[in-house]
C-alpha cells in the first residue's frame, strides 16, 4: 500500500515536472510510405492503386487518405503529441504548411531514379520523387515559412524534422526485380552516403533539427522529444532500416524449404536481416562522422530494427487479432 502510494507520488511528480515543456510548433517530414500522408495518392497511385481504397484508412479516418495503413502513422501520433494538426501532404493544394508539411512519398528512394535506370530497373520504381526532390520541395517551401536568418533560426528551433526511414526502397525495388542480394549489397555505401548528405544538406537547419524515430514512439517516449526541445533541440535522430527478413513480402518472395535460412526465434530470413543490419552499421558509422563534424549537434541513431523485432516477438502485445 505504502509502495503504491509512493509510486503514485513519484509518478505524479514526474507528470507535474513534465507538464509544461515547450512543444514543437511545426513538423517537417521526409521519407517513404512509412510517413506518407497522401502525396503518393495525389500523384496518381499508378503502381499501387489499392491505397486509394478500403481497407486503407478503415480504422481511424474511415476513408482512404493515401496513408499506407488502416490507421494513423507514426508521424500522425507525433503531431498529436505536440498538439499540432496532422501533417498535410506537400502536394495537396490550398494547404497551410505553417505548422508542418509532409514531403514523404510512398515508394521514395534515397538515390535518384537515374541510378535505377542505369541498373535496368527504372521501370519498377513507384515514384520519381526521391529524397533529393523532397529536399528541393522543402527549399521551395522555406521562404513561406521564414525569411531572415534570425526568423528561420527561430522557426527551426521549434520545428521537428523527421527524416526517414529512407533507403529501404533502394533495396526493395532491385530485390523484387530479381537482383541478387550480393549485387544489392554493393549499393549500400552509396545509399548511406546519400542519406548522410541529406542530413547535411541544409546546414543551418542541422543545428535545430531532430530526427525522430518509430522506436521511441512505440515506447510512447514523446517526453524525450519535449526534453530535447527545452534544450534547444540541437539533436538529430536518424532511423535505420527494418528487419526486412521479417516482412511478409520477402518471406513470400524468398521462401525456402531450408530451416537453416530462418532464425529460430522470429522465423525471419536470416540473410535479409543480416543485410539490413549491414545498412544500419554503415549508417551508424556515418552518423559518428557527422557527430565529429558537427559537435554542436546531437545526432542520435533510431533503432527501427529493434523496435520492429518487438512486433514479431510478441504481436499480441501490439494488438494482433486472434485468427480463430
Ligand atoms: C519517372 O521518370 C521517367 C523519365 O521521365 C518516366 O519514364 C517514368 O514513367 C517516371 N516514373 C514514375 C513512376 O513516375
Ligand atoms: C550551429 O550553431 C553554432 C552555434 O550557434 C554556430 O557556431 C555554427 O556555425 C552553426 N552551424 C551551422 C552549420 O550553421
Amino acid at each position: 500500500m505504502k509502495l503504491t502510494l509512493l509510486s503514485f507520488f513519484i509518478i505524479s511528480f514526474f507528470h507535474f515536472s513534465h507538464s509544461s515543456p515547450q512543444k514543437f510548433t511545426s513538423i517537417l517530414s521526409f521519407g517513404n510510405s512509412l510517413a506518407d500522408t497522401g502525396n503518393y495518392l495525389i500523384t496518381g497511385a499508378v503502381a499501387f492503386p489499392y491505397v486509394g481504397h478500403l481497407p486503407y484508412g478503415i480504422t481511424y479516418f474511415h476513408h482512404p487518405t493515401g496513408r499506407f495503413s488502416d490507421g494513423r502513422l507514426v508521424v500522425d501520433f507525433i503531431a498529436e503529441s505536440q498538439d499540432l494538426p496532422l501533417l498535410p501532404p506537400y502536394l495537396a493544394s490550398n494547404k497551410n504548411f505553417r505548422q508542418g508539411a509532409n514531403f514523404a512519398v510512398a515508394g521514395a528512394t534515397a538515390l535518384d531514379p537515374a541510378f535505377f535506370q542505369e541498373i535496368g530497373i527504372g521501370g519498377t520504381l513507384w515514384t520519381n520523387y526521391s529524397l533529393s526532390t523532397q529536399l528541393r520541395w522543402f527549399d521551395e517551401l522555406k521562404p513561406s515559412l521564414c525569411k531572415t536568418p534570425q526568423e528561420c533560426s527561430e522557426y527551426f528551433k521549434k520545428s521537428l524534422v523527421l527524416v526517414g526511414e529512407i533507403g529501404g526502397n533502394d533495396y526493395n525495388f532491385p530485390l523484387v526485380a530479381g537482383k541478387s542480394l550480393a549485387e544489392v549489397t554493393l549499393f549500400v555505401p552509396k545509399v548511406v552516403q546519400t542519406i548522410a548528405e541529406a542530413i547535411e544538406v541544409n546546414k543551418a537547419i542541422l543545428n535545430f533539427t531532430i530526427f525522430y524515430s518509430l522506436g521511441h514512439i512505440v515506447e510512447h517516449d514523446v517526453g524525450v522529444v519535449q526534453r530535447l526541445t527545452e534544450r534547444g533541440a540541437m539533436n538529430l535522430l536518424v532511423p535505420g532500416n527494418l528487419p526486412i527478413g521479417c516482412l511478409p513480402l520477402y518471406l513470400t518472395l524468398f521462401a525456402t524449404m531450408d530451416k537453416e535460412d530462418y532464425d529460430d526465434r522470429n522465423w525471419c530470413l536470416k540473410k535479409l536481416n543480416n543485410f539490413a543490419r549491414y545498412h544500419n552499421e554503415l549508417l551508424k558509422s556515418s552518423i559518428d562522422q557527422l557527430r565529429k563534424k558537427h559537435p554542436q549537434a546531437r545526432i542520435i541513431y533510431a533503432d527501427y530494427y529493434g523496435a520492429f523485432l518487438r512486433f514479431t516477438h510478441s504481436p499480441r502485445h501490439f494488438g494482433e487479432l486472434s485468427l480463430i
